[in-house]
């Protein structure tokens, strides 16, 4: 019960490693606020979830919704952990992908995690909580065909490090996790038009034996990082991905 008494916000979580994040959260003690713009998924959610889950439907790209979801989520409780975890790949060969296709994964994958943090900090020094942003190990190095979600999720890691040294004298830690390939819809999407070298995309898979991490995998991470075990870890990456970037 490592989040007894403690209020949490998780984004993302009508799917895949939201999903398994605030569904462990909740198992260890914890009051979750869901947020998700899948409304369905949302509440399919909840019903999996122990203890009494606020479910906040939100669109990462608008900036109100994404402040109203953290208003009601620290309507009358101090919040403690805010774990940004809605994202969207989209990906393509760069002669089919446009502009308005890169702003979109930059908007839900960069700005809604600005917006997201800037709203709960407030919050977050009174209790001295703590952000966990989700990068990927596409925030770590380039991924062929995917330069919009790569470029967001290195965004992410210069958001995550930039916090941390800003409010880390005031008690807040910020990290972000870098997951390899995880078994959900995202990452089991169907690929995309285009030309595609299969070659340069198959560099990026998992190594360790078994292959993709489970959602729980990366859950297990967000925990990590939320309970006091991490007390001295702020400003850094967490990496789960099986050796995929080990060389
Ligand atoms: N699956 C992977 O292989 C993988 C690898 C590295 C990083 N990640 C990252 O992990 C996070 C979770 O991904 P997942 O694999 O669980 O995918 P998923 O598709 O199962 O879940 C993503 C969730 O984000 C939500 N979302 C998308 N657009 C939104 C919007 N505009 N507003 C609010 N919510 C929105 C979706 O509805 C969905 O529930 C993402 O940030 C993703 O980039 C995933």
């Amino acid at each position: 019960m490592r989040f007894a008494d403690k209020n949490i916000i998780v984004t993302g979580a009508a799917s895949g490693i939201g999903r398994a994040t605030a569904i462990l959260m909740a198992n260890e003690g914890a009051h979750v606020s869901i947020g998700d713009v899948n409304e369905a998924g949302l509440k399919e959610t909840a019903n999996m979830m122990t203890g009494d889950p606020q479910v906040i439907p939100y669109d990462a790209t608008d900036h109100d919704s994404c402040k109203n979801l953290v208003a009601k989520a620290t309507d009358g409780r101090p919040l403690d952990v805010i774990c940004n975890i809605a994202g969207l790949l989209d990906w393509g060969p760069v002669d089919h992908f446009d502009e308005a296709r890169f702003a979109r994964v930059l908007a839900i994958n960069l700005t809604s995690v600005y917006t997201l943090c800037r709203a709960a900090l407030p919050h977050l020094v009174e209790t001295k909580g703590t952000i966990i942003n989700t990068s990927s190990t596409a925030g770590v190095a380039g991924i062929a065909y995917s330069s919009a979600y790569s470029a967001s999720k290195h965004g992410v890691i210069g958001l995550t490090k930039s916090l941390a040294i800003e409010y880390a004298s005031r008690g807040v830690r910020v990290n972000a996790i870098c997951p390899g390939h995880v078994d959900t819809p995202m990452g089991n999407q169907t690929p995309p038009e285009g030309e595609i070298d299969w070659a340069l995309v198959m560099r990026n898979v998992n190594k360790l034996e078994g292959g993709s991490c489970a959602p729980e995998d990366i859950a297990n991470a967000f925990a990590y990082l939320a309970s006091t075990d991490a007390r001295k870890v702020s400003g850094t990456t967490l990496t789960v991905d099986g050796a995929m970037q080990a060389g």
